[in-house]
């Protein structure tokens, strides 16, 4: 880092921060966050609009405010904190950023099970903080202010460097954003949760931003059958698109029915669950077939249950298998290489960009259903 670059790095930022649930986000003037140990900043290039932060937003997920949200980022490295010697990141590096931040020094991130590193649910999902146990966000003031992740709502970023990971320059920066978590979830799901098979049958359940790339990553990696399954027919129309080989409208048609109709009679060897509400754990465990694997993704508004049919879930063997995120490390680097390689359509999924001021609108659009694929901030606007 030259002093010249260190100098291009402005005081202060503009960031989209939650103080109430009532008012929403606002735009307000934080400090711009240094990194420190393992930790890198970077120049955000666009953040996208997750289904997870309207939870927080509405209130029905607990986190500490003030807050900056946005988790799915993309962007420059502009500083790099020490401890990075061995990272292989450089400053004027292009990045996708993962929302689950592995500390990489505890028990399951020793084991490579990054979804699962203890201090990322204690410090970061419960307190807003990053693994020192200090936020790195501040009012101008001086107040602290949480950070959802990496807090990728703002300007600048400070990113822990075991979740950047660079991109070629072929990758479009902008939709590059929804690689680290619309992308990184569905390829944790599909890899990780259900471990697919060539050749498998497959439903997704929901075909929002998640559920639109766990739709291409299925069909990808080798099932012979993607059904995919939501209640609007504007968001199934295009998942022909990213490899599905027939849709079914839940709210108008029986989708059990539907799937056993289109599947010999058999149901689905696995489905991808991708909203977080009864009915649609409902719906995925219904079209499952003898011995399926059912991969909820979706997370609940809180503390939520859905009915599990007891009897044929233990005599058709079937599994539940929830997946959240992805082992970041691993598979950030391959979900940007399937991107790179065109196996991942991420510029299409985006679908809406809104300038920083606007995010609110953005998740308002979220919220009444009216986005397809993904929205998402874009720092140039
Ligand atoms: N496990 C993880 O790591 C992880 C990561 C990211 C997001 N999530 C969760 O995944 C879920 C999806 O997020 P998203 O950003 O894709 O959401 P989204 O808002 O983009 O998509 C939701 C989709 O659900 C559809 N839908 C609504 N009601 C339905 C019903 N009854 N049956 C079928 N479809 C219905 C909508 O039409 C829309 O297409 C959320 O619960 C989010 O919190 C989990
Ligand atoms: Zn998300
Ligand atoms: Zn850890």
């Amino acid at each position: 880092m030259t002093s010249d670059e260190t100098t291009q790095i402005p005081p202060t930022m503009q960031a989209a921060v939650l103080r109430d649930h009532k008012t929403g986000l606002q735009i307000e003037t934080l400090r711009t966050p240094r990194p420190k140990s393992g930790e890198v900043l970077i120049k955000v290039a666009a953040c996208g609009l997750c289904h997870s932060d309207l939870h927080v937003i509405g209130g029905a997920i607990a986190f500490p405010l003030p807050a900056v949200l946005g988790h799915e980022v993309s962007g420059t490295i502009v500083e790099l904190g020490p401890g990075n010697e061995h990272s292989g990141l450089e400053v004027g590096q292009s990045v996708a950023g993962g929302f689950l931040m592995p500390c990489g020094q505890c028990d399951a991130c020793a084991a490579g099970r990054d979804e699962l590193c203890g201090p990322f649910f204690e410090l970061n999902r419960l307190k807003g903080l990053l693994y020192d146990g200090t936020t790195r966000l501040a009012t101008t003031e001086g107040e602290p202010v949480a950070m959802y992740s990496m807090g990728g709502l703002a300007q600048y970023a400070v990113v822990p460097s075991t979740s950047v990971t660079p991109v070629p320059e072929s990758i479009d920066m902008v939709p590059a954003a929804i690689l680290g978590c619309a992308a990184m979830t569905a390829y944790g799901a599909v890899r990780r949760g259900a471990d697919l098979r060539y050749g498998e049958t497959v439903a997704v359940v929901a075909t929002g931003g998640v559920g639109t790339n766990i739709v291409q990553v299925a069909r990808a990696f080798g099932a012979r059958q993607v059904i995919a399954i939501d209640v609007d027919d504007d968001k199934l129309a295009p998942m022909f698109d990213y490899g599905a080989t027939a849709v079914v409208n839940s709210s108008t048609h029986d989708a059990r029915e539907e799937v056993f109709r289109l599947t010999g009679g058999k149901g689905v060897d696995v489905s991808f669950e991708a909203l977080g509400i009864p009915a649609t754990w409902t719906t995925a465990l219904d079209v499952l077939a003898d011995g399926g694997r059912m991969v909820p993704i979706g997370l609940g508004a809180g503390v939520q249950t859905a009915g599990v049919e007891i009897n044929r879930t233990v005599r058709r063997s079937q599994s539940i298998l929830g997946s959240y995120g992805a082992r970041t490390r691993q598979d950030l680097p391959a979900v940007v290489d399937l991107a790179a390689q065109g196996v991942i359509n991420y510029r299409d999924v985006v679908s809406r960009r809104f300038p920083l001021q606007e995010a609110r609108l953005g998740y308002e659009a979220l919220h009444n259903r009216e986005v397809q694929g993904r929205a998402v901030v874009d720092m140039s606007l």
